[in-house]
């Protein structure tokens, strides 16, 4: 065993110094017919609710979405989708599996999971989706966390979500307050030539920390986005708020043994002074 200087491996290294430059990875899923298992009963659910067979081309189906569905229906088909899958015991580990090697990478391999995955559509026109510049942190989430952003169909320019990659964010959020007098449509556009407009193929999965500024905007494309999001943390970073706390919107997913022979372990009487 030769001698090395670091603590880390060189696979390790390399997805963690690019997370550090852009503040975003984007990588093959680490299990493709774990994908396709979700994406299949995404569509399974949808066709039942629809009240139609199950289609032939999913890929399809879910871009043209559109074509079938009235904007002011959608809702509850997300909705529907969401419990359904939601109240899958199979969905969450399964979701994991999608980001597990890079999550490990990236936050630690003692984690915690949101207790839900959130599905998102945004078909095309579609002005109740929107999700305007933010990041995470100004809203109560804690700042030591990912968000795995799995899409189920290909996504690129408006039926994607933009990203300010991180040195630019870390400089925009130190001066935020220069931005304030126009709002944070005035915020969008200070920073609009500067955004990363993600592109990710089915297949692939977008893992990025939302201190970062993100969002979408109307999708203008011809076809319907679908996309999966949930947040992990490692499971002893801070929590920093009652609602965002370990236990109800966070839950562990994969504490070690050790963890939990320390958690157990109770000093026997007798040792006290
Ligand atoms: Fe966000």
């Amino acid at each position: 065993m030769p001698k090395t200087e670091s603590f880390y491996s060189s696979a390790e290294d390399a997805t963690s110094q690019e997370f550090l430059a852009k503040g975003y990875v984007i990588r093959e899923v680490a299990d493709r017919a774990a994908l396709d298992a979700i994406r299949d009963a995404f569509v399974a659910f949808a066709a039942k609710h629809l009240g139609i067979d199950v289609p032939k081309d999913p890929v399809r189906f879910l871009n043209r979405l559109h074509d079938i569905v009235p904007v002011e229906k959608l809702n509850d088909l997300r909705l529907g989708a969401y419990r359904a899958l939601n109240a899958e015991s199979w969905f969450r580990p399964t979701y994991f599996e999608l980001g597990r090697p890079y999550i490990n990478d990236l936050v630690g391999n003692e984690l915690a999971m949101q207790n839900r995955i959130n599905l998102s559509i945004q078909m095309p026109s579609d002005r109740t989706a929107l999700l305007d510049i933010h990041a995470d942190v100004f809203s109560g989430e804690t700042p030591y966390q990912v968000v795995q952003w799995v899409p189920l169909v290909d996504v690129a320019e408006t039926k994607s979500m933009f990203f300010l990659e991180k040195p630019k964010s870390d400089d925009i959020s130190a001066r935020f307050k220069d931005f304030s007098d126009h709002g944070m449509t005035g915020l969008f556009e200070a920073v609009r030539d500067d955004l990363t407009w993600i592109k990710i193929d089915y297949g692939q999965v977008l893992i990025f920390s939302p201190n970062c500024l993100h969002g979408n905007v109307l999708n203008d494309t011809e076809e319907t986005r679908w996309s999966l999001n949930c947040r992990f943390t490692g499971l002893f970073t801070p929590y920093v708020s009652a609602e965002k706390s370990l236990g109800s919107f966070y839950l562990p997913i994969t504490p070690r043994p050790v963890t939990r022979v320390g958690m157990a372990f109770r000093l026997p009487g007798g040792f006290e002074e």
